[in-house]
């Protein structure tokens, strides 16, 4: 059987998406969509869309209401960080007679992945804050008259039913978390790769510049140090090449293939997918910069949601 990391990125959803709704969305959905490349794709006869996501510096998902126009079932819930990414996107969706569905609001300091910052100084601006974003888009929606039809999903570093209480007093609908569901046991991610997420210290997560030209967050694995120490070099040597070296050809841009020598020198594709697989020597291990909820125990989902809805704490111990 072909290892499910070398099928098509797009067969891979396709697969996914005939299965029911998978526990573990971020763990191996969300590798899913950085693995396809940051092109638009769907999940057939599903409610999602993961949708390209893009700082100020890289474009919008402008144009997705003409890319889903087939699929008018399809929730279109583009992933934006800064108000003003937002109010774009809301004027230019609205002249194509399209509202997105819900916006996630994903905080460019604490989220795992790319990151929607044009570039890695940017990551702790303030204007990314909940308590700045969230008011000043409530504010837009107020003023362009449609209060009350988009929710918000704040995502970045939310690990307790106190966070959700405090977003949403700012007026958050939903919230959404990565790397705490990635490190549960149903997370159908190589037990390796939980491990490297749960027993990241602070210190080992960096930023740095994905192949898509987009800051990101991982984990410091022996790969990526190896990787950010040569990167230097790397960039000095980019080059175009005539086509892509893995059968994927993934990203519309990329870093590797096209010679962007500004941009990450590696192929995300076969990095993320070593990591799925649990290989710490040769993968790109995504990670948000927020504590776990349980620390550096992987723990079913059901504690984590009775923590998360009812800040119960599991009593029973777990195997490390
Ligand atoms: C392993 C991993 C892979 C991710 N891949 C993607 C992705 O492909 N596309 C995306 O929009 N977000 C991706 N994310 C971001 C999550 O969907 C989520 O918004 C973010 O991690 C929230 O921050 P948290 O991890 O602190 O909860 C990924 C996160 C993790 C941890
Ligand atoms: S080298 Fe090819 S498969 Fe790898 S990230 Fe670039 S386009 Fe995708």
């Amino acid at each position: 059987m072909t290892p499910f990391f070398e099928t098509n990125p797009v067969d891979r959803l396709d697969a996914l998406a005939s299965e029911p709704v998978a526990t573990c969305t971020a763990g191996m959905l969300a590798n899913l969509a950085a693995a396809s490349g940051l092109r638009n794709w769907h999940l057939k006869g599903r409610e999602l869309i993961p949708v390209v996501q893009g700082g100020m510096g890289v474009g919008l998902p402008l144009d997705l209401p003409e890319i889903a126009r087939e699929h008018p079932d399809v929730a279109l819930i583009p992933i934006l960080s800064g108000a003003r990414g937002v109010q774009l996107v809301v004027r230019k969706w609205e002249k194509k007679g399209r509202l997105p569905d819900a916006i996630v609001i994903e905080h460019p300091r604490l989220a795992g992945g790319h990151l929607g910052a044009a570039k890695i100084a940017d990551l702790n601006d303030p204007r990314f804050d909940f308590d700045v974003v969230l008011p000043q888009v409530l504010a837009f929606f107020k003023s362009a008259g449609i209060e009350g039809r988009i929710p918000l999903i704040v995502a970045g570093g939310i690990g307790s039913l106190e966070d959700i209480r405090r977003l949403q007093g700012l007026g958050a609908s939903a919230v959404q978390l990565g790397t705490a569901f990635a490190v549960t046991t149903e997370c159908d991610a190589h037990i390796a790769f939980k491990r490297v997420l749960a027993d990241a210290k602070p210190e080992d997560i960096v930023e740095f510049t994905s192949t898509a030209g987009l800051p990101a967050r991982a984990v410091r694995t022996p790969w990526l140090d190896k990787y950010l120490r040569l990167e230097p070099r790397l960039k000095d040597k980019a080059h175009k090449k005539e086509h892509c070296t893995m059968r994927f050809d993934c990203l519309a841009h990329c870093g590797l293939r096209d010679g962007t020598a500004t941009w990450g020198q590696f192929c995300i594709d076969k990095t993320l997918g070593h990591a799925l697989e649990g290989h710490t020597d040769q993968g790109l291990f995504f990670r948000g910069a927020g504590r776990l909820p349980f620390g550096r125990e992987i723990r079913p989902v059901g504690e984590l949601m009775r923590w998360l809805l009812g800040g119960i704490r599991p009593t029973v111990p777990t195997v490390r």
